[in-house]
This record gives C-alpha cells, sequence and structure tokens, in this order.
C-alpha cells in the first residue's frame, strides 16, 4: 500500500499535504458529488434506500473507483442513507421512502488513492415546512463553516460559525459524530467539531484536507446508536438534517473538492 508522500505532520498530527497533491482530492471529490447528483433523479415516495444503493454501488464501479465504505469496519454499502430521525450511518435496506420524508445519503470513493467523502440532503414527495427549516438551516451552517477556513484561522473558528448559526435558528448541532481529516486514508486527524470556541483547537494551514459534515438537529442534540451497531439516531426523535463537503486549505482561503457538478447540492423542492 502506497503511504502519503508528499508533506509533513503538524503536531497534532493533521497531515500537510503539497499543492500538487489538490488535483488527487478534486478527482475524487469529483467523482462523488456526481454519483450524488445522478441518484438524485431515483429519490421518490415508494423507492428503496436499499435501491439507491444498489445504483452507487454500480456507479462507483462504473467508474473505475473503489467504495470507501464497503468492509470498512465490517460496514457492507457503498452508501449510508439515514432517514428523517436518522442522524447518520443510516443503513440501506428494503424500506420504502415515504411522501414527506427526508434522507442523508452519504458516498465515499477512492479514486486512485484519494478519498471523495460527501453527503447531501434528499426529499420524497412533498415537503414539510419544519423540515425544509432544518434542511436551510444546515446547508447553511456548512457553508457558513467553510467560510472560516483559512491559514491562520483554527478549527475552532470554524466550529463556533457552525454552532453559532444553528443554535440562533434555535436548532442544535450533534456533538456525538464529527468531520475528519482525510486525503490518502479516510479518517485522520483532526476531528473536525461542528461546535466550538473562536480561536480554539488547531491552526489552519494551507495542504490540510479534511471534511465539514455538520448534523444538525431540530430538538435535542442526543444521539444513540441501534442495536445494529452502525444507524445513529435522535433520542428525542426529532428529526435531523447532514450536509458534508471535502475541503483543502489553500494559501488564501478553501478549495472545495465534492462541488456538485450539476448545482444539485442543495435539493430542490416542493413543500406544502
Ligand atoms: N462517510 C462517513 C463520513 O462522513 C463515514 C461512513 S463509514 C460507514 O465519515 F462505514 F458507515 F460507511
Ligand atoms: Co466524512
Ligand atoms: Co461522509
Amino acid at each position: 500500500m502506497r503511504q502519503d508522500s508528499g508533506g509533513r505532520l503538524t503536531r497534532d498530527g493533521i497531515r500537510i499535504h503539497d499543492p500538487s497533491e489538490s488535483a488527487g482530492m478534486m478527482a475524487a471529490g469529483a467523482l462523488a458529488a456526481r454519483i450524488l447528483d445522478d441518484v438524485a433523479g431515483l429519490v421518490e415516495v415508494g423507492q428503496t434506500t436499499g435501491v439507491l444503493d444498489d445504483f452507487i454501488r454500480n456507479a462507483v464501479e462504473e467508474a473505475g473507483a473503489t467504495s470507501a465504505t464497503i468492509g470498512y469496519k465490517g460496514y457492507q454499502h457503498a452508501s449510508c442513507i439515514s432517514v428523517n430521525h436518522v442522524v447518520c450511518h443510516g443503513i440501506p435496506g428494503d424500506k420504502k421512502l415515504k411522501d414527506g420524508d427526508i434522507l442523508n445519503i452519504d458516498v465515499t470513493v477512492i479514486v486512485d488513492g484519494w478519498f471523495g467523502d460527501t453527503s447531501r440532503m434528499y426529499v420524497a414527495g412533498k415537503l414539510p415546512r419544519r423540515a425544509e427549516r432544518l434542511i436551510q438551516v444546515t446547508h447553511d451552517a456548512l457553508m457558513i463553516g467553510i467560510e472560516a477556513v483559512k491559514p491562520g484561522n483554527t478549527f475552532g473558528d470554524i466550529g463556533h460559525a457552525i454552532q453559532s448559526h444553528v443554535e440562533s435558528n434555535r436548532m442544535s448541532v450533534v456533538r456525538d459524530f464529527c468531520g475528519h481529516g482525510l486525503g490518502r486514508v479516510f479518517h485522520a486527524p483532526p476531528n473536525v467539531l461542528h461546535y466550538g470556541r473562536p480561536g480554539g483547537g488547531p491552526t489552519l494551514e494551507e495542504g490540510m484536507f479534511f471534511t465539514i459534515e455538520p448534523m444538525v438537529n431540530l430538538g435535542r442534540p442526543e444521539t444513540k446508536v441501534l442495536a445494529d451497531e452502525w444507524t445513529a439516531v435522535t433520542r428525542d426523535k426529532s428529526l435531523s438534517a447532514q450536509f458534508e463537503h471535502s475541503v483543502g486549505v489553500t494559501a488564501d482561503g478553501v478549495e472545495i473538492f465534492t462541488l456538485s457538478p450539476g448545482g444539485l447540492f442543495h435539493p430542490t423542492y416542493t413543500t406544502d
């Protein structure tokens, strides 16, 4: 197995990549994002999450890429699909989507050894108004977090920006799961918290690659993992949403590796 080559590690164990290495991340991120674009047409009332996962598995294979999740700690699927009060790591299966269900689809692919990890929200049928608000606030929280990414800022600045936006909308940030460094590995230092204090945590440096993937609940932040040992749900059964991008710190800001080629990152939907 080829190891990370260019760059060095910070004292927090965060890899600093060579500028030339962002091309690999762009290719991996673009594939993951394109697959999330392509699966959108299959999300409809009566569809099963298992069929969505089959489509994703095939799309990864047709691209000549590898799914990062199949075989990861025993996980068996090409995506995580988290419906309604499922916070993350929902397992695709036979359950049919109902009118007004909201779902996160999370895909991670490996292209030439580089990992691309992204997720976004979808809707089956007509979107209830409170779910629309949740999705909008979660999307905006991610993008506001990304705006805080530049050399000299800190991971605490990112978390603080996300937390402030969510809590000012009277929603809550999940503490039990976080973003992560990635590159030639799936989950690397640091833990990217979606809450924090300005100036807290490690300082951002050019060449850091990581995900930002806030999970936001309409109710309380607490989660629990079901007996299948994967599915994380809100303890109070409130609705939960998540968006995820893989990003890199550049000399003067940020590059997003997982931009939607079709401009479909934010869902389009009809509301009641
Ligand atoms: N893609 C998820 C993340 O954002 C990880 C999924 S691991 C799995 O980090 F095994 F549940 F697929
Ligand atoms: Co991730
Ligand atoms: Co992910």
